[in-house]
């Protein structure tokens, strides 16, 4: 392991006002937003989108790194060139998920746990030889009556952490993302505390399993009250609440902070990130970025909805929500960018 190589990486991630694209979601995810616009569901229409988000003109400018999931690492476009290279050759740094999703957890109702690792490291060694620099894992945890539970925080913690020990033995710089969902009618103070604790949870056991806190991006939710709570805090509100909890947790050796979108509006995630720069950016000792894929794509995807002739204005609408989020983390973002 070239420990100087991987705390380059991670910071490279974070640099300046960029962010990550996160368009690794699963085949059968891919499909259910495909069908949800009346796309078919095959591999070429997922090539051709995936395509359609990698040869976005400008993209650099704003995505520091994309994140594939195993069928897109493999996949090329019409033209022939690997969807690797063609993100290496415009300055992108390619990652990968890595997790094999969400299964019930036994015994605990309504909570999940993430699988993946066994035969990760091979896998991983694979990922690295395709010309991945950084991999991804997802654990979520539901906020509900006695949940998450104790068993659920420490298990979830500690396949994150044992993720992070392999991704960084082999040379790639773990993306760790522990998810507390938004479903539900919590409070923004309850999505805090178990926010907190989660986050607690998870850096003790990367410290256990001797993970390089310099060579990890974390990427957890921001602090949100559920999406049925009938009290919905303000973005200065969410702000404070999601900067005063990653304070209480995340070590200033982690070099950022990525945050994914998790279902939110694309303007509110935009706006929230925006909040944070403006009120706190000056006293944080990690970056705050964006490592969203609904919040970035979903705009895109519904102005393609598989029409071949829609290309460049989705794709004009993916740079568009990419600027904003620039905009974000410099602090610079109005609402009234969005009509300009
Ligand atoms: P969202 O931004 O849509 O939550 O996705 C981020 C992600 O990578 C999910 O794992």
């Amino acid at each position: 392991m070239n420990i100087q190589a991987l705390i380059n990486t991670a910071s490279a991630l974070v640099a300046g006002d960029k962010g990550l694209l996160a368009m690794d979601e699963s085949t059968p995810t891919c499909n259910k937003r495909f069908a949800a616009l009346g796309i078919p569901q095959d591999e070429e229409m997922r090539r051709d989108y995936r395509a359609l988000l990698i040869t976005t003109p400008g993209l650099s400018a704003g995505i520091s790194g994309a994140i594939l999931s195993d069928e897109t690492i493999r996949q090329r476009t019409k033209e022939g060139t690997s969807f690797v290279n063609v993100l290496i050759d415009s300055g992108i740094l390619p990652g990968i998920k890595v997790d094999l999703g969400l299964k019930d957890m036994a015994e605990h109702p309504g909570e999940k746990i993430t699988e993946g690792l066994d035969g990760l490291r091979e896998r991983l060694m694979e990922y690295a030889e395709l010309g991945a620099r950084f991999a991804k894992w997802r654990a979520v945890f539901t906020i509900g009556e006695g949940t998450p539970s104790q068993s659920c925080i420490e298990t979830n913690a500690q396949d994150l952490a044992r993720y992070a020990a392999l991704c960084q033995e082999v040379g790639l710089v773990p993306v760790v993302e522990p998810e507390v969902l938004m479903d539900g009618a919590h409070t923004l103070e309850q999505c805090s505390a178990v926010t907190e604790e989660v986050l607690h949870e998870v850096f003790r056991h990367l410290y256990a399993q001797s993970v390089i806190l310099e060579a990890i991006i974390l990427k957890p939710n921001m602090v949100l009250p559920g999406l049925a709570c009938s009290e919905q805090d303000s973005a200065n509100e969410i702000a404070d609440a999601t900067v005063t909890c990653l304070l209480q947790a995340v070590p200033v050796a982690v070099p950022g902070i990525a945050f994914l979108s998790g279902g939110q509006p694309a303007e509110l995630a935009t706006l929230r990130l925006n909040a944070m720069s403006v009120r706190c950016k000056s006293r944080l000792p990690w970056a705050l970025a964006f490592s969203f894929a609904r919040a970035l794509q979903q705009p895109a995807l519904e102005i393609w909805a598989g029409q071949a002739t829609q290309v460049v204005a989705a794709q004009s609408a993916l740079i568009h929500r990419i600027r904003c989020n620039q905009a974000a983390r410099r602090g610079d973002y109005h609402s009234t960018d969005e009509h300009s």
